[in-house]
């Protein structure tokens, strides 16, 4: 199929118009992607159950264990066992994260995340036929390399093909996507941990197969980013895919104008900086430069990690139990159901409200309520009003970051970085993600653990403190995307600083502004013969002739 670059009925100075209203079909096409998010929650979720069943306990741990308040029938595993198997998955996705960087730019998004989908299945068989931590601990770091691929490029992806208008709506469906993992898992551990065979703890392992098995099948289906396309220079294919994704015509005016802006961006963007991993780290301090933004997205990633959030899906179950409460695998399901129940509430506020007023006033609700947990538990350990206080605070708690932090921070770094090194900083934003993941999974049972740090509810007084680093760092550092297109996000960058952000409009489009040789540049010669014009060229009068065709196929 023939296609011409950005004859356009748009009129000079509309810088709205660029993308097509948005159809149920390519609604739903993004929307799939986000079924990676069931893969991530869904394995960082089910450690949290298995290391609290007996016959786990049972299988993996020593027989002689000098932890009498939590072995079954004297077996239990060490806290640094305990530490290793839980964050082993994030580090092996910290270097899945990183590596799917550089595969993406190569073999794709899509492909990317398929790959990741196949690494993950071979960790999953690892895990299932582990009877020892020798094999269970490998098996999680393959697993998590291959949720490292999918956890970085997915994001990425979604965040390429999604209309700008509910960009931040289809990211947050990740996220959705994330807490239903989390609650899958809680649910499947609940079903099977009072069982005392091998399948208490292989049931819920071998179940995650069938998410890798979803989701790689059905990306076979699904375009792949057509501005992946246009980076490649393949610019009929970024056509045909945009043209799938928008559900119009690949000649229509609205595929053309959309294509005509990735192209003139990523033309502008090339001449200003190259694309390699040391590019990410160039531009300086200023709000549009590389090193910010990249600062930006992997400091975003880490104050999320630093809400504290983990603590309670990786820990809860073992903490519920070490405060006294005798239904801990109810009140994690509890707080899982929490997360996946408020996590729509942000499909609709970050549209409307934007990622910054999120991000701030997510932050000071949860360091409120952790302050209040950690105030209570102290001054009464071990009584009801701190046993109820604990189970309100931590539900409000998670209520206000599945509705904002949770979300929002992937939204972010999808949304910051100029094309060049757009997959290059999500890799790098996400592999923060994990490496504090990691950080914060490892070092916490030794804070808290009766053996260890013994710090009980006093924890929260930890996590309530790095929420408040959570507020000054989106006040002073988080721009506002909301409702740009990924190319006028550059364009803000440029224009403003993060506090005025929200303010700033676009009054022109990088497609006004590229010159023809600009664009031909990338189109090259095989073009010649097609109507290659730009929004530079649409001044000289000569797409009016072309933007009055008919849209054909
Ligand atoms: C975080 C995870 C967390 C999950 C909880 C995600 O956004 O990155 O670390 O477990 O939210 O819903």
């Amino acid at each position: 199929m023939k296609w011409s670059l950005a004859p356009s009925s748009r009129r000079e100075g509309d810088v709205t118009g660029v993308e097509a209203p948005v159809t149920v079909r390519a609604y739903l096409l993004c929307v799939f992607a986000s079924f990676g998010g069931i893969l991530f929650g869904y394995d960082s979720g089910y450690i949290n159950g298995v290391l609290a069943m007996n016959y786990f306990k049972l299988e993996f741990g020593d027989p002689n264990s000098t932890d009498t308040e939590n072995a079954y029938e004297g077996h239990m595993y060490a806290t640094w066992e305990k530490s290793l198997v839980t964050s082993i998955l994030s580090a092996g996705t910290f270097f899945g994260a990183l590596f799917a960087g550089s595969l993406a730019d190569w073999i794709g998004r899509r492909s990317t995340i398929i790959a990741g989908c196949i690494v993950f299945s071979i960790g999953v068989i690892f895990q299932v036929a582990s009877t020892t931590f020798g094999m269970l601990v490998p098996g999680r770091l393959i697993a998590g390399i291959g949720v490292g691929f999918v956890s970085a490029i997915i994001i990425l992806y979604m965040s390429e093909v999604a209309p700008k208008a509910v960009r931040g709506a289809i990211v947050s469906g990740y996220q959705f996507a994330i807490t239903i993992g989390l609650l899958l898992a809680s649910v499947v551990d609940q079903g099977t941990h009072s069982r005392l065979d091998t399948g208490s703890y292989r049931i819920p392992i071998a179940i995650q197969w069938v998410w890798a098995l979803i989701l790689g099948t059905g990306l076979f289906l699904l375009p792949e980013s057509p501005r992946w396309y246009v980076k490649r220079d393949q610019i009929d294919k970024a056509a045909q895919a945009l043209s799938i994704l928008r559900g119009q015509p690949a000649d229509s005016h609205y595929i053309r104008d959309e294509l005509a802006e990735l192209v003139a961006n990523y033309q502008y963007e090339l001449a200003n900086m190259r694309a390699s991993w040391i590019d990410c780290f160039r531009g300086g301090w200023k709000p549009s430069g590389n090193l910010r933004r990249v600062v930006l997205g992997m400091a975003m990633q880490m104050m999320q990690q630093w809400t504290g959030v983990n603590f309670i899906f990786y820990y809860g179950t073992t903490f519920f139990q070490q405060v006294g409460l005798s239904n801990s695998f109810v009140i994690s399901m509890i707080t899982t159901a929490v997360n996946v129940g408020s996590t729509p509430i942000s499909f609709w506020t970050v549209e409307k409200f934007g990622r910054r007023p999120l991000l701030i006033y997510g932050a000071l609700g949860m360091l409120v309520c952790e302050f209040i947990v950690a105030i209570v538990g102290t001054a009464a350990p071990g009584s009801d009003a701190a046993s109820t206080c604990l189970i309100v605070f931590v539900c409000i708690y998670i209520f206000f970051f599945a509705s904002t932090w949770g979300p929002a921070a992937w939204v972010v770094i999808g949304e910051v970085f100029p094309l060049p090194i757009r997959a290059k900083g999500v890799a790098l934003s996400t592999a923060s993600n994990w490496l504090w993941n990691f950080v914060i999974g490892y070092i916490t049972p030794y804070m808290v653990d009766p053996e260890e740090g013994d710090l009980g509810a006093k924890v929260f007084f930890v996590w309530g403190s790095t929420c408040t680093l959570c507020v000054i760092f989106a006040f002073f550092l988080v721009p506002e995307t909301k409702g740009l297109s990924l190319e006028q996000v550059d364009r803000m960058l440029e224009e403003t600083t993060p506090i005025q952000s929200s303010k700033w409009v676009p009054t022109t489009t990088y497609a006004d502004e590229a010159t023809l040789q600009d664009v031909e540049k990338i189109t090259g010669a095989r073009h010649h013969e097609d109507a290659v014009t730009t929004g530079a060229a649409t001044k000289t009068g000569v797409a009016q002739e072309t933007a009055e065709k008919p849209d054909t196929v």
